[in-house]
């Protein structure tokens, strides 16, 4: 059985993750009316990928005899003031996300709920790949400078990003 404040951390988690879905949804549309196809096509998969994380912890509450409690989502921004603004608002949110994730893995530990310690650790694991991930989209950002053609050259590659396989990529 879930420890009761731990239930009520992952359920925060939850609106969360899905918040993050909501993020990077809004980044997509935007970043398609930049004709920036590649990078959008992205976003949408990232966006898909944190409804999949959203997904993990619903199904890992009622897996583990608690209960799920879904929350409202806030508005996201819906505009932008640049393709890198964009990828460094990203780098700060999962930042964010990392920082409550521990938090929850410490409760965890704290609590003795062993599943959950268990299940944090995967998320521990996925947040230090989607930083590293962004961080390095960001630094190619910034040794392409103000050069529209390497913009659109890693536009081209981000837009070959194969969909989600259910887990950490
Ligand atoms: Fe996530
Ligand atoms: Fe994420």
């Amino acid at each position: 059985m879930l420890n009761k404040s731990v239930a009520a951390a992952i359920n925060d988690q939850i609106a969360q993750e899905f918040y993050a879905s909501h993020v990077y949804l809004s980044m997509a549309a935007w970043l398609e009316t930049q004709s920036l196809v590649g990078f959008a096509k992205w976003m949408r998969l990232q966006a898909d990928e944190e409804r999949v994380h959203a997904m993990r912890l619903f199904d890992f509450v009622l897996n583990n005899g608690g209960e799920v409690q879904l929350q409202g989502i806030d508005q996201p921004p819906t505009t932008f003031d640049s393709p890198l603004a964009v990828m460094e608002m990203s780098l700060e949110h999962e930042r964010g996300v990392t920082a409550t994730i521990t938090r929850i893995y410490e409760l965890a530990l704290q609590e003795k709920d062993y599943p959950a310690q268990i299940e944090m650790q995967w998320f521990i694991d996925e947040q230090s790949e989607e930083e590293r991930v962004v961080g390095d989209i960001i630094a190619r950002m910034k040794i392409g400078g103000d050069s529209g053609t390497a913009l659109l050259l890693l536009d081209g590659e981000l837009g070959g990003r194969p969909a989600a396989t259910g887990g950490g990529e």
